[in-house]
């Protein structure tokens, strides 16, 4: 046990603090502590587990609120207006900075001239801001965005907060925020952060990889300018390729302030700036290290008003003459920008992002609207007219490993390869750890075969399982993975770089799935260790920790009756115990799913090794709800049950859930519409 503060740290603020602790907490068990800094203060208090914005007080007058970003908020009527956004993210926030290390949930109510407005959390960590996406959402039928999600906030997080953001600069008007803790709240008021570890003493990935692939990640800038030089030097020690997270972005390059001071001249090209990037791409030409450059043409991070005429989004639509303009003037001056000021750093381009639907074929967007559909062929003919010869061209997507969304891709891509405009297919690969590795694998040689394309794993974050090792078996997973990466590539399949998106587990946009290969204190995760196993040979170590997983074969059975449930929503949708049961007087409604595929889900991972038998009641005004097992890629069907009248009726069917296997199954309704479930029970059959 070590003091929790030595004597010649206890300074200014500390000093105070200290005077107040009682004895008990002085003390912390076998672990190194970081020496806080002046400004810090570890003491535990007992602090609210809500946090509720009251829209009747100003900000500094006791209502919980804060104006985030460049912004003008004015209080009317219990609600907040935000009018003059200089930029997406402007918006009111709510700050948390008392939950680090807990589950939260954040909701709000708002309305907007907006399609969507998202809520996400900002922190600081080890010296980085994160921002991680916490739920989006539409409009319901009054025209009203009701959302609420649920995120972790990491234990070394500092000055907490959620924002209320939009894909534009245009007013919004917020009723209600409010932040709780979910579940048992986990006070850390009075723990301080950890230590950084010296991740210099970690044996590089990329100098493992060298002879087939560069291995990469993606970086926010405040990487570059951090007091902490640990996170520079885990990247120069393991990484030769760098993809800034979010600095080459339009949202970060388009400078609406200049533009809009002056729209007529600004009108076929807007301006623009490095002022976010600058610091991440002079890091890359002082290490010498390559540069992905992300990305050029998206839906996503791109302010609407680029797509008006004159700047103005209460206007008109630009022309698609006036976009394909924008469109090659911008890809044109931001590809010679960074050629000419750090020639040679970036050595590809992600000239389209994510184009594809969820739902198949092209993505609606303002650039279907504007340009219309060939708007990517056009994109890669600017960008190949204008890239230097050595610079590659990749489109870039997500999912991109299902087969229908492949076959899309490719489809799309067709035309782009004939015309000799790309050189590269950018897997982006955020998966778990149920993905088909031999699947996953094969559509990189498919989309190489086909497109006569080189391949990219761009970023790369594999989610935990939710096992009862999760961290060993994440490891044992990506042993599996990048065994079959490295077979692929001795067959000929020309995967060329590996990027992992992000540097450590809470610096990951997706934090709360642990998908990284290092934890927060910058130390390998096993995750990292199955990545080097892969190449150098052994196997994951097991933890001294290691939990036996449980094989238990009880029937599993719900019936609501207790007016309880044991699983939870598969993304966005929301479960109750309500009436008007199939049998009894109790049944579980499942709403507000934002895709077909968000539902109800269990786990059923202590079957593992056991064929199960799943009977169920169900009920929705979808044609058909369906029964699917959540494996990453192929998704397959346990039951499905024409729905279509309305009324109760029973569906059932077996699976084999693999031995060791984590796995969740669920029901979800074919068009999003409200479903009502009752008298599951599951049970092994062999
Ligand atoms: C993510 C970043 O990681 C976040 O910081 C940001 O808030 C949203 O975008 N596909 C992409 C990446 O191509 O640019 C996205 O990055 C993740 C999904």
């Amino acid at each position: 046990m070590k003091k929790l503060f030595r004597e010649e740290n206890m300074k200014g603020k500390i000093t105070k603090v200290m005077s107040g602790l009682v004895a008990g907490l002085i003390f912390l068990g076998g672990c190194d502590v970081a020496k806080p800094t002046e400004t810090e203060s570890y003491v535990l208090r007992e602090v609210p587990t809500t946090v509720t914005a009251d829209f009747t007080k100003e900000s500094d007058k006791g209502g919980n609120w804060v104006t985030y970003g460049d912004c003008k908020v004015t209080l009317k009527d219990g609600a907040a207006v935000v009018t003059e956004r200089k930029t997406s993210n402007a918006g009111v926030a709510v700050e948390c900075p008392d939950y680090r290390g807990n589950t939260i949930q954040a909701s709000a109510k708002a309305t907007t001239d907006n399609d969507s407005l998202t809520l996400t959390l900002t922190y600081e960590i080890f010296g980085n801001v994160s921002y991680v996406n916490i739920v989006g959402g539409g409009k319901n039928d009054e025209g009203v965005i009701d959302i609420s999600g649920q995120i972790e906030i990491p234990a070394n997080a500092k000055n907490a907060k959620v924002y209320l953001e939009a894909n534009d600069v245009r007013d919004y008007t917020v009723s209600s925020f409010s932040i709780s803790v979910s579940g048992e709240f986990n006070n850390l008021t009075g723990t301080p952060v950890e230590e950084l570890q010296d991740p210099t003493k970690t044996a590089s990935l990329s100098a493992a990889y060298a002879d087939y692939f560069k291995f990469g990640v993606a970086s926010p800038a405040s990487v570059m300018t951090n007091q902490n030089d640990g996170f520079r030097k885990l990247i120069t020690t393991q990484f030769n390729s760098v993809t800034p997270e979010n600095e080459l972005k339009p949202e970060n390059v388009l400078d609406y302030e200049t533009t809009i001071a002056d729209p007529a001249k600004y009108n076929e090209c807007p301006a623009i700036h490095f002022d976010a990037a600058k610091p991440i791409l002079e890091f890359c030409k002082q290490n010498k290290i390559s540069m992905r450059g992300h990305t050029l043409i998206w839906h996503s991070q791109t302010p609407s008003w680029f797509f008006y005429e004159n700047y103005d989004v209460n206007g008109n639509l630009a022309s698609r003459d006036l976009m394909l303009k924008r469109m090659e003037n911008y890809i044109d001056a931001v590809i010679n920008w960074c050629e000419t000021n750090y020639p040679g750093v970036i050595y590809a381009w992600d000239v389209c992002n994510e184009c594809i639907d969820d739902g198949g074929g092209i993505r609606q967007s303002y650039w279907t609207q504007t340009v219309g559909e060939d708007f990517v062929e056009k994109a890669f003919e600017f960008a190949r007219k204008h890239a230097p010869a050595n610079v590659q061209l990749f489109y870039n997507d997500y999912n991109e490993y299902q087969t229908s969304k492949m076959n899309d891709i490719i489809n799309l891509l067709k035309p782009v390869a004939a015309a000799g405009n790309i050189d590269g297919m950018g897997m982006q690969s955020h998966i778990s750890s149920g993905l088909d590795v031999d699947n996953y694998v094969g559509a990189a040689k498919k989309y190489a075969d086909e497109l006569g394309v080189i391949i990219h794993i761009t970023e790369l974050d594999v989610q935990a399982p939710k096992s009862a090792n999760p961290m060993y078996d994440q490891g044992v997973y990506m042993k599996k993975l990048f065994t079959a990466i490295l077979e692929a590539c001795k067959a000929g399949v020309p995967i060329k770089c590996v990027t992992v998106w992000g540097i450590t587990d809470d610096m990951s946009w997706k934090s709360s799935t642990k998908p990284l290969l290092f934890y927060g204190n910058l130390s390998p995760k096993p995750a990292y260790e199955g990545v080097m196993c892969a190449i150098n040979g052994g196997d994951v170590a097991k933890p001294a920790d290691y939990v036996e997983p449980v094989v238990d074969t009880t029937p599993f059975i719900e019936d609501y009756e207790d007016q309880k449930f044991t699983g939870g929503p598969r993304y966005s949708s929301k479960q109750k115990v309500v009436g008007d049961a199939y049998e009894g007087s109790y049944c579980l409604e499942n709403t507000e799913g934002y895709a077909e595929y968000d539902g109800y889900a269990i786990d059923v991972s202590s079957y593992a090794g056991h064929t199960i038998h799943v009977s169920f009641a169900i009920k929705s005004k979808a044609d058909v709800c369906k029964l699917t097992a959540d494996i990453d890629g192929t998704w397959p069907n346990i039951a499905e049950v024409n729905t279509s009248d309305g009324e109760w009726h029973t569906g059932e069917g077996d699976f084999h859930v693999d031995d060791g296997m984590t796995l969740q199954i669920y029901w979800e309704s074919s068009d999003m519409s409200p479903f009502y479930l009752d008298s599951v029970k599951i049970e092994t059959v062999d």
